[in-house]
């Protein structure tokens, strides 16, 4: 089960990096057009209803989609394959201005760059890892301490994982409203799921050993 902690961080830390089978579709949040369908913003705070359809006009018929993962970002112009690559400048210099109008692949890339943090993630891993080695049959005294790093560990998740979900719905929701109702956003669930799960293992994993130590020491008086 401890194995499956790590592996889990480490599909959601490399969501998005390829092309390659599930990756694309483990994003942290997506983007993209809706197509040339505007959905008017309604409400006692709008003050100029116009700007769905002048933003409307900019934005055409395109059907860009974009998706944020750790360290990459995924996009398609039409529905069919994905591009994805680490280098968002190389993935931008093959579109024309008619198919990202109003720059959603920047404003893909600033909020990876500038919101998403995945160090504390890439620390979890580290420290699942060497619990799963810690758990092996050896003296309850590593036990212990490999309850503490399993505590850590799950800190760190929780952490990330609330930062992780936090900055996504919040991109998104303001993100949509900015675009007048021309584009679309979503949070990626397998990345919440992965995350969410892991942290879940973890605390299982913490309660489990905790009890395997106490018995042990019950035995041994
Ligand atoms: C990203 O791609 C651009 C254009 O293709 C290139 O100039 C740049 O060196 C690349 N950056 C990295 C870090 O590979």
């Amino acid at each position: 089960m401890t194995i499956f902690k790590v592996e889990f961080l480490t599909l959601l830390l490399a969501g998005c990096s390829s092309s390659f089978s599930v990756m694309p579709r483990i994003y942290l949040l997506n983007i993209g057009y809706n197509g040339g369908t505007v959905y008017q913003v309604n409400g006692a705070t709008v003050v100029n209803p116009d700007a769905s359809v002048v933003l409307g006009n900019i934005v055409g018929q395109t059907r860009l989609e974009v998706r944020i993962g750790y360290f990459a970002l995924c996009l398609r112009s039409s529905p069919g394959a994905w591009l994805c690559s680490q280098n968002a400048t190389s993935l931008a210099e093959n579109l024309y201005a008619y198919e990202d109008p109003i720059n959603l692949v920047h404003v893909a890339q600033t909020f990876r760059e500038k919101i998403v943090f995945p160090y504390l993630l890439i620390i979890a891993a580290a420290l699942s890892f060497i619990v799963f080695v810690l758990i092996l049959p050896y003296p309850p005294l590593l036990k212990t301490v490999a309850v503490g790093i399993c505590f850590l560990s799950a800190i760190l998740v929780l952490i990330s994982v609330l930062w992780q979900h936090t900055a996504s719905v919040g991109a998104a929701t303001v993100a949509t409203n900015l675009a007048n109702g021309t584009i679309f956003t979503g949070v990626g669930i397998t990345a919440m799921i992965l995350g969410w799960f892991t942290f879940g293992l973890l605390t299982l994993t913490v309660i489990g050993v905790y009890f395997f130590v106490a018995i042990n020491a019950l035995h041994s008086v």
